[in-house]
């Protein structure tokens, strides 16, 4: 028996930041990192909280994968500030420190009162807004650690497309490729459904569509939409069923060597699909395709790839992949991110070792062992 809940609260379309209007004499916690601050994007938060009778503070520390000392310090903050509601705003990393910090203080001091959790996301790719999961990094140790419990997963998400046009095209791009692996991870995980498959194929499509133009256009506010909607559509998907060993060797990769999370996941992407979809040989006409080989081929046939074979519809969402990494000016390899063959002999241990132990190995459609994680890091060398 499976349960399938869906427990965020969603706000969508034009002004959904107005939500916050709604709030009235609480004492709220503000969780975000100094970009946004600086840039200005925290006052359309700030200025929907402030005439009505509510007291705020604003916790800013948050970098780019999260480490745990600024947990720490965001978890003594909440304590001693003692909110009823908590507002990230931010990326990936915001949404999810500020997660971690919530979920902290309430194991170290369980109080009645429940607090509230609202996530605004400001860059359209993690789905943190909608998933039980929060990444946060060992810096020492050089790994991210992904949680994952019910009591992370936000009560509401605004989805509030003004926030995201200030993106630059470099992290559209990134976090546009963590999009589309969230749904393809999620679509081939061993506990897919009909109803994460439904979120999945819309998260793909619209990927496909609308990327490049959010890409090669920030103020295509059509196409900004429309990513904002699939990377939530998506997180909804994977949270239900769970990604995959994409996400297992991006996690150890992107904080061994400091790629950013959706540009380590598009790198592997190409060759995690290959390896999941384990194509036979030409010569063994009598074969059949794994179930994943099959899901690929159909994922091609939504984006309107010709997939006369299971085999010539794999081939087909790779090339479509490939020319969407070649637009969006994704690099090919760890090589081109500057990491020397000598960094990669050094820390390969570690990463097989990390990957396999990962959270997310466990529904990836094929189980790999430590020799199919070293070939797939050789083949994005
Ligand atoms: N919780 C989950 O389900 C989940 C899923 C995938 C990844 N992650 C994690 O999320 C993190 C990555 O998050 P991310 O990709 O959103 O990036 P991010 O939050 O690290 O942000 C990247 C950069 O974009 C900037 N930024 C954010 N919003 C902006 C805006 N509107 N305009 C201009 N700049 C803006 C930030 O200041 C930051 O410098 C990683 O730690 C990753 O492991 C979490
Ligand atoms: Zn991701």
């Amino acid at each position: 028996m499976e349960e399938i809940s869906f427990r965020t609260k969603i706000y969508t379309g034009e002004n959904a930041l107005d939500r916050l209007k709604t709030i009235s004499s609480e004492k709220i916690m503000i969780i975000s990192d100094p970009y946004i601050v600086k840039s200005g994007i925290i006052q359309e938060v700030v200025s929907r909280l402030e005439s009505n009778g509510n007291a705020y503070i604003i916790f800013d520390n948050i970098i780019p994968d999260p480490p745990l000392e600024t947990v720490a310090a965001g978890v003594k903050e909440l304590l001693h500030f003692s909110p009823s509601i908590i507002i990230a705003i931010g990326g990936g990393s915001a949404i999810d420190a500020a997660k971690a910090i919530k979920d902290f203080s309430e194991k170290l001091q369980p109080k009645e009162a429940k607090m509230t959790f609202i996530a605004v996301p400001t860059t359209s790719g993690t789905g943190s807004e909608v998933t039980s999961f929060s990444v946060i990094t060992d810096k020492d140790k050089g790994v991210k650690y992904p949680l994952v419990a019910d009591s992370l997963l936000p009560d509401e998400a605004i989805l509030d497309t003004a926030l995201v046009m200030t993106v630059p095209s470099t992290i559209t791009a990134d976090t546009g490729m963590d999009v589309l692996t969230h749904a393809l991870e999620a679509y081939v995980s061993i506990k897919a459904n009909s109803f994460s498959d439904a979120f999945a194929e819309k998260a793909i499509q619209l990927v496909f569509e609308y990327l490049p133009r959010a890409y090669e256009n920030g103020n295509d506010l059509e196409a900004r939409e429309k990513i904002h909607q699939a990377s939530c559509l998506a997180g909804l998907a994977f949270n239900m069923v769970g990604l995959g060993i994409n996400h297992s060797i991006a996690h150890v990769c992107g904080a061994q060597f400091k790629i950013a999370h959706g540009r380590m996941n598009a790198i592997l992407l190409p060759t995690v699909i290959e390896y999941n979809a384990d194509l036979p040989g030409y010569d063994n006409r009598n074969a059949s395709f794994t179930a994943a080989a099959k899901k690929y081929a159909h994922a091609a046939k939504i984006i309107d790839s010709p997939i006369p074979s299971t085999r010539s519809g794999v081939k087909s969402l790779l090339a479509r992949i490939s020319k969407l990494k070649k637009t969006l000016n994704i690099p090919e390899s760890l090589t081109e991110c500057g990491v020397t063959k000598e960094q990669l002999k050094e820390a390969q241990e570690k990463i097989i070792t990390t990957a396999l132990n990962d959270a997310c190995t466990v529904t990836n459609p094929r189980t790999p062992s430590r020799s199919d994680i070293e070939t797939i890091i050789d083949k994005i060398q």
